[in-house]
């Protein structure tokens, strides 16, 4: 290859061993990745779980053309454009019950994260309750790179590098558990009362002191970790009893990855704030947001006088028009292709055709949900995560793109899949796995 790749230091990636056996991708249509060698790849992770509508969609690659040439760029302080103001009403009303109403924005899952956090406490504030300003998350939880994120998340390699973190955060339980749980079809049985968990939290710091939880209705950069039967339902009730402000990360779950606009709609409970980010764009354009529950933007309204900031929060790209243009193609193609209907209907097959995967080499748990599924492979002794990367470079090389954290494959394909997609993947993968040492 004639580029030169030493100058880019790539994010979470092993660098010299990528730049060892470069995978780059030229170009990319629909279901598929063109690899720089000039290969089809199957994408099976909607890029990062974000090209939902899949690649290069007309409709959304003209939006964006167009707003380039029309209005570039708008400051978003104490200034605004049309098209933030029409997105945001409309991201609103894909929630149903009316519960939602107001959308702040950001520019990735991070920052709709730390915007969410920093809304949570200041909430408090204004309302009168300044005490509770701690933040609960959960083992195994991601939420992004910021401060706030890798502090309520759980992920060690993620926070043991960058010192202290945020003060005043603890963590609930993961869920995951392969002795009660392993190869459960949808959301297993076990593990409910592992919310009760958050009990013993408010005992310890008192609800007085307490902000908000943040959690992934399914968690998705550690595992795919499917919420038990009543874990979430759970949550929900103890946040009420003690005025704790439910945050879910929806940044993977949101719009369609579970057939349903949101996760909040998949397993009817409503949280207080959403976080969102990939597929509002379908990964065209960086864009995130944060969705707030009637009540929280008034209790700031009411707090301030009419001419006053009432949020000191923001970014100079906070719902760009490029973002904002692509996000309202994007809506559209989800709605007038019904991909997130479609992708209910397949979520039956896809189950089934990720099972069918159970007695092959390493396989140690199957879980799936909607359109998404985790492949756990056991680890080779001594070396985890090697089986794992060894995978994903073998079924790229046959023409798969996977997603591996550690010694787990995640797959996310586009909504858009077919049939005939899903026995290509699960193909490719059987065949992967039977040759794996
Ligand atoms: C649940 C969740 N939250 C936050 C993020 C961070 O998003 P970003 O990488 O856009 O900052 C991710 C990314 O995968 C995610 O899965």
């Amino acid at each position: 290859m004639s580029t030169n790749l030493e100058a880019y230091w790539m994010p979470f990636t092993a660098n010299r061993q990528f730049k060892a056996n470069p995978r780059l991708l030229a170009a990319a249509k629909d279901m598929h990745y063109t690899s720089h060698d000039n290969r089809q790849i199957l994408d099976g992770t909607a890029g990062l779980w974000c090209v939902n509508a899949g690649h290069c969609r007309p409709k959304i690659v003209e939006a964006i053309q167009k707003q380039v040439a029309h209005l570039d760029y708008a400051p978003p302080f104490q200034m605004g454009h049309p098209l933030a103001f029409e997105l945001a009403e409309r991201l609103i009303k894909m929630i149903p019950g009316n519960h939602f109403d107001r959308v702040f924005y950001g520019n990735s899952g991070s920052e709709a994260v730390e915007s969410a956090l920093k809304i949570a406490i200041a909430y408090h504030r204004v309302r009168g309750e300044a005490s509770r300003v701690r933040l609960i998350g959960r083992e195994r939880g991601y939420h992004g790179v910021g401060f706030g994120g890798i502090s309520v998340g759980g992920i060690a390699t993620n926070r043991k590098f960058f010192g202290s973190l945020l003060p005043g955060v603890d963590h609930l339980p993961h869920t995951h558990n392969l002795e009660h749980n392993a190869f459960s079809h949808g959301q297993p049985e076990w593990g409910a009362h592992l919310a009760d968990e958050l009990e013993r939290i408010v005992t310890l710091h008192d609800a007085s002191t307490i902000a908000a939880v943040i959690v992934e209705p399914v968690a998705g950069s550690t595992g795919v970790l499917v919420p038990p039967v009543g874990y979430l339902e759970k949550l929900r009730a103890i946040c009420d009893k003690y005025g704790i402000l439910l945050i879910f990360d929806e940044v993977i779950t949101g719009f369609g990855r579970l057939g349903t606009s949101f996760a909040t709609e998949y397993f009817g409970i409503l949280p207080d704030m959403i976080t969102v980010a990939k597929g509002i764009t379908n990964g065209t354009v960086p864009m995130g947001a944060v969705f707030t529950r009637k009540g929280i933007y008034d209790a700031f309204m009411e707090s301030t006088p009419e001419n006053a900031i009432e949020l000191f929060h923001g970014y100079t790209y906070s719902g760009h028009p490029l973002a904002c243009a692509a996000a309202l193609a994007t809506l559209d193609v989800y709605e007038e292709e019904g991909l997130f209907q479609h992708a209910q209907e397949l979520a039956g097959y896809w189950e089934n055709a990720i099972h069918s995967l159970k007695d092959l080499p390493h396989v140690i748990d199957i879980r799936n949900l909607g359109l998404v599924a985790g492949i756990e492979l056991a680890s080779r002794p001594g070396k985890p995560g090697a089986r794992g990367m060894e995978c994903l470079e073998s079924c790229y090389e046959t023409g798969l793109l996977i997603r591996t954290t550690g010694d787990i494959i995640a797959l996310s394909p586009p909504l858009i899949i077919q049939k005939e997609h899903i026995d290509q993947i699960v193909e490719i993968l059987a065949g992967v796995l039977q040759k794996l040492i």
